[in-house]
Formats: structure tokens, sequence, C-alpha cells
């Protein structure tokens, strides 16, 4: 997938300068690459949920490190978004597991209900739906995540209904 330029500057805050210098501070003197996964996390969560070329440009910088670098690692995880997602990202593992136990007919009802396809986001903001692999929950399957949180056996309407349900109300309390 193509990372997106957004010709915005990008910059951490104080607190997460010191949590940079602290997350780099962790590994030996010319070793500073080993800091990128967390680094790119922080970026990820400081600048929208997603991680723009920007950001990634941002977080060479810091660890002296070529872009490039930056986008080979950014672009292989599914962790990290390399366009903007909604509110809530609801990753649906579709492993072997979570497959044989209904991921499929999972990502056609939340496709359906939400009117978007796989990796899309509603036109409200809300949701983005993308499938990633096994989420270390295959005795829970189907599974999804949304943010910290695992919702698990997720395997009739009636449940995916209610998750849907609990998160729009959680978006409208905090509006
Ligand atoms: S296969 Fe889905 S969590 Fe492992």
């Amino acid at each position: 997938m193509l990372a997106i330029r957004t010709g915005q500057k990008v910059e951490f805050s104080e607190q997460s300068l010191q949590k940079v210098t602290e997350i780099i501070n962790r590994y030996p003197e010319g070793k500073q690459k080993s800091a990128l996964l967390p680094l790119l996390h922080l970026a990820q969560d400081e600048f929208g949920g997603w991680l723009s070329v920007e950001a990634m440009d941002y977080v060479a910088r810091m660890l002296h490190i070529q872009p490039i670098e930056v986008y080979e690692v950014a672009t292989f995880y599914s962790m990290y978004n390399l366009k903007p997602v909604g509110r809530f990202l609801l990753e649906v593992c579709q492993t072997g597991p979570c497959m044989i136990r209904g991921a499929e007919k999972l990502v056609s009802q939340l496709e359906e209900k939400l009117k978007i396809k796989n990796g899309e986001t509603t036109t409200d903001g809300l949701f983005t739906l993308k499938t990633v692999e096994c989420l270390a929950a295959c005795g829970y399957a189907p599974m999804l995540q949304c943010g910290e949180h695992y919702h698990e056996f997720l395997d009739t309407e009636e449940k995916v209904d209610q998750l849907l349900d609990q998160l729009r109300r959680k978006a409208a309390a905090n509006n």
C-alpha cells in the first residue's frame, strides 16, 4: 500500500518526547534503530491513529536512519495504518482457527451492517474494517480487536449488532 503525504508538519508533544528518550535509552549506543517499533506506535497514537509519510520521516530523523528503513517496517506490520482510520478500528482475525469458526461470515456481516468493504471507513468516520492475521486469541474465535480490547466468540449476528451498538453508544457519550 502506498503511504500518504499530507504536507503537514508533525511534532511530538513534550510528554511523548520524554517517552522517546526513555525508549531510545533502553538500547545500547549505536543500536537506536531497535526503538523503531515502539516509536512508530507512539507516532501513530499521537498523530491521529495512522502514519503519514511525514510521521514516518520524522521517526527516521529521530533515530538517524533512512526513511526507507521506516517505510519497510511500517508497511510490513498490519498494526500500523498507512491511511486515516475511523474512531473505531475493527481488526478481524482471518487466520485458520478464526476462519474455521466463521471469520468470513463475521467480515461479511460487518461489511453489510457498516456499508463498507474491508479496508474502508464509514462515511461518518466511526468505523474502519480491516482483516489481520492471528491475534493470539484462537480459543475464542471468531474474534476481533478494537483498540485495546478483544471482542470474542462473535459467532452470531446478535453479538455483532450488540458490539456495534455498544461502540456507537460509546461514541455518542463522548461527543
Ligand atoms: S486464529 Fe484468530 S486469534 Fe488466532
